[in-house]
């Protein structure tokens, strides 16, 4: 299993990031790969323990040891450590460090490296005797630490200075704290819109680099899209594209060209001018509705010849850009492509793959010489400008990606890939929008482990498992409400089930009724005993019972595209 050493200030101290593997049913993370043979192990394993710490802000710690060494796992919570090499024979004797490890990124500035967990990765701290280790969780959540030592606990072996006589101990502590007291609203308020942090490892990009969003309006997404553009199809309560934003938000990117249609006006509305992520997020208009090669070419002069991302606004992914980023410089690429293996490839750009080098691109083949996809983020520098001279518009009138591809291919450009495991993507049918409700739900929405309770919950109604529910909703009479689940603003859910996998927009109303697994969007009215599953409800929808009128019967009004199962 993989490990990456984050080295930090003081020798003898270091930052392993475990690799985590998750499904639908929760994660595993390997905290010794091979056993005692492995190095951080090598002094043997004579006591593990777990230390819990229940209260915000009080230190728990606060000593080193003369010969023990440790290695510590925080298993959950958020708390600031910090680090003082009390060891005499140190090249950094008398250094300080200050890191704050957890689960929850604050989204404040608190000048203080953050290392948050997440799905991917799990740090480990390993601690050399001499080093004095004291940590203060910051967030209400318990902070759970597992550590191994390698010594048998000896009350000799432990030198207790006090906290306050650290240097710089108090000082880290107090300036961190005071930021977050300072902050406390706005700190609710960004780890809430901070959701989407899909993997957030340590990296850093080593290189400003802009980004482009093709969001033009098509009608890809029928019957959903004929009335708006898909790309503002709400998943989780929010719009598809902001999940795509605030993974290049989160690893750095503060530059995004989004590439819209003329007239949509609404796509503006919404997203805005990127201030809420603190970015600059300009529109580019797109004139040619010929495929993502001419959407390209629209952001010619916004790109100005320099490397940039392409980040389709209907792919949802957990990776890190910022790692893309930087190896996409290191390695002094040209095109980067990020793969993803899939079950039917035919729908997709297919790469044919030999000796670990892609050899083609077919865009939707019917035979695909490979069981990956290119999915829809990518690097590219000037030469995809170029490609565009020398490409042709394809059978279904399109310049297709896999082409531009296909010519950094035969131009011997260095174009290479890296294969990431979890991506969710369009495909144009309202299926897929269940499978990106349920994508968010599980991996994007409930990042921070925490409810998001802003509206009321009444009486005897119940709210189990993570659960977002919106300013002014109320959840009223015998109410079950079954996470992970979001809903949004100013609904009345009453007398209802609403089981998990299931997303209700702003203003809807439930009655008497039980929903799984189920998107609904704004504005929609269920008054209906009949159970809905795998369900996707437009705005302004409503499905009301039939029961009491006469004729008995099922009564609908179904717009075009619809699909009835029942
Ligand atoms: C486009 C590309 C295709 C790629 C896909 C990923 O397809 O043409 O090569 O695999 O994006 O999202 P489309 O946007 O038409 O689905």
């Amino acid at each position: 299993m993989e490990i990456k050493h984050i080295k930090t200030p003081i020798a003898g101290l270091n930052l392993y990031l475990n690799k985590v593997v998750s499904d639908e049913r929760g994660s595993y993370c390997d905290m010794a790969p091979g056993g005692t043979d492995n190095e951080l192990y090598a002094d043997g394993i004579k006591h593990i323990h777990a230390s819990i710490a229940t209260k915000k802000f009080v230190p728990r710690g606060g000593h080193y040891h003369f010969k023990l060494k440790e290695n510590f796992f925080t298993l959950s919570g958020t708390a600031l450590w910090y680090f003082y090499d009390f060891n005499k024979d140190s090249p950094t004797f008398g250094q300080g460090f200050a890191i704050i490890l957890g689960h929850d990124k604050l989204g404040i500035d608190v000048g203080v490296p953050e290392c948050a967990i997440y799905k991917n990765f799990a740090a480990q701290v390993s601690i050399s005797p001499g080093i004095y280790h004291v940590f203060w969780p910051l967030t209400d959540a318990e902070t759970v630490v597992a550590g191994t030592g390698s010594h048998d606990f000896e009350v000799e072996d432990y030198d207790r200075t006090k906290v306050e006589d650290v240097p710089g101990a108090i000082e880290a502590f107090e300036e961190v704290k005071s930021k977050i007291i300072e902050n406390e609203e706005k700190l609710n308020v960004v780890i809430t819109q901070d959701e989407n942090k899909l993997v957030q490892t340590e990296s850093k990009l080593v290189k400003k680099i802009k980004a482009i969003i093709p969001a033009a309006k098509n009608n890809q997404q029928r019957p959903f899209s004929h009335t708006i553009n898909k790309h503002l199809i709400p998943l989780g309560g929010r719009p598809m594209i902001f999940y795509s934003i605030e993974n290049l938000v989160n690893s750095g990117i503060d530059q995004i060209g989004i590439i819209i249609s003329e007239k949509d006006s609404l796509l503006k509305q919404v997203v805005g001018d990127g201030s809420r992520w603190g970015i600059e997020i300009e529109y580019i208009v797109q004139k040619e509705m010929t495929g993502l090669g001419s959407a390209i070419m629209t952001a010619r002069d916004y790109i100005n010849n320099e490397p940039f991302i392409l980040y389709l606004g209907d792919n949802i992914i957990n990776y890190n850009i910022a790692d893309l980023v930087n190896r996409y410089f290191e390695e002094k690429l040209n095109a980067l492509l990020l793969l993803a293996k899939v079950d039917c490839p035919q729908r997709f750009g297919v790469p044919e793959i030999r000796d670990g080098k892609i050899v083609s691109v077919e865009e939707r083949p019917m035979h695909p010489k490979s069981e990956f996809a290119v999915t829809g983020v990518y690097i590219y520098d000037e030469n995809a400008f170029k490609a565009m001279d020398s490409i042709e518009i394809s059978d279904r009138g399109q310049y297709e990606i896999s082409d531009i591809h296909n010519y950094y291919i035969n131009s011997n450009l260095k174009l290479d890939y890296q294969e990431i495991d979890k991506w969710w993507k369009d495909r144009g049918k309202p299926e897929d929008l269940l499978e990106g409700n349920k994508f968010v739900l599980q991996n994007c929405v409930f990042k921070k482990r925490q409810e998001f309770m802003e509206g009321e919950i009444v009486g005897n109604a119940k709210v189990e498992g993570n659960v977002k529910i919106g300013k002014g909703t109320r959840i009223i009479g015998k109410t079950l409400i079954r996470g992970p689940v979001s809903i949004g603003e100013g609904c009345l859910i009453k007398d209802s089930y609403v089981g998990p996998y299931t997303s209700i927009g702003n203003v809807s109303e439930l009655n008497g009724t039980e929903i799984e697994h189920s998107l609904v969007m704004d504005n929609v009215n269920i008054y209906t005993k009949e159970k809905i599953v795998n369900s996707v409800i437009g705005r302004n929808a409503s499905i009301v019972s039939g029961e009491d009128n006469l004729p008995r019967g099922k009564k609908v009004i179904i717009g075009e595209n619809s699909v009835v199962g029942w």
